[in-house]
């Protein structure tokens, strides 16, 4: 499948790597190719390009920028090329103006990914894999065997399903659905607490599993 992934930070580069692994066809959007010229010459399966031409590349196109960036990032990628597509957002809206620990640039009653779905409204967005590193979305299997969850939140049924398959692909059996969109506060929310979890742990190599 032809796959879109803007960002150039280590969740780009991770999710683009798995997905060339997997045998999609990836392009990599960033507003400076040289940042990614290192890291593409060990992975020459994936092409760079702009925001714009990574989003028009993509039948599934992922959000991987800075939370605080990724209204500005989504725009410069185009609406239209991001129209009727799946948008799979792994961000998370962490604001570090004041240093660590980081508070949010939007919680309570909205979040990022219900912003994004109201600023591209022709795109199908669907929350996920932003409550783990980006090495434990691409290689679930790395922690307790894969015996933990990942959440997934989306208004358009299909779409989830969709993404459901993907991240089976990854090695993903325990996928917990939320629900709609506006479920991805709470996910969006929990980043907070995983920051202090890394904190305590110093590793992002852990996640949680739902038990009853
Ligand atoms: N790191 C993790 O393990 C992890 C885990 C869970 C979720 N996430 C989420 O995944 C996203 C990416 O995280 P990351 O650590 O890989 O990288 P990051 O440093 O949070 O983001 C870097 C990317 O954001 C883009 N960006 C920043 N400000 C922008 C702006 N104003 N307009 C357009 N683009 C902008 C940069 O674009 P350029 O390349 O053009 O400079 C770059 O591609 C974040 O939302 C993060 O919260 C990360």
């Amino acid at each position: 499948m032809r796959m879109g992934v803007l960002g150039s930070g280590m969740t780009a580069q991770a999710i683009s790597a798995r997905l060339a692994e997997l045998g999609h066809d990836v392009v990599i959007g960033t507003r400076d190719a040289d940042k990614l010229r290192g890291w593409q010459s060990s992975n020459q399966r994936v092409l760079i390009g702009t925001l714009a031409e990574t989003a028009a590349h993509g039948e599934m196109v992922f959000n991987a920028t800075d939370g605080a960036g990724s209204l500005n990032a989504l725009s410069m990628a185009g609406e239209e090329n991001l129209a009727d597509k799946i948008l799979v957002d792994v961000s998370n809206p962490l604001d570090f103006a004041d240093g660590f620990p980081p508070s949010l640039t939007v919680f309570g009653k909205d979040s990022l990914a219900e912003q994004i779905q109201r600023a591209f409204p022709m795109t199908r967005v669907v929350k996920t894999l932003n409550t783990v590193t980006a090495r434990v979305m691409t290689h679930p299997l790395e922690v307790a065997d894969g015996d933990h969850h990942v959440f997934i939140s989306a208004n358009d049924v299909e779409a989830k399903s969709q993404v459901v398959d993907l991240l089976r692909s990854f090695g993903w059996t325990n996928i917990f659905d939320l629900g709609d969109l506006s479920t991805a506060r709470g996910a969006e929310a929990y980043a907070l607490l995983w920051v202090r979890l890394y904190g305590a742990m110093n590793t992002g190599m852990f996640n949680i599993k739902i038990m009853r």
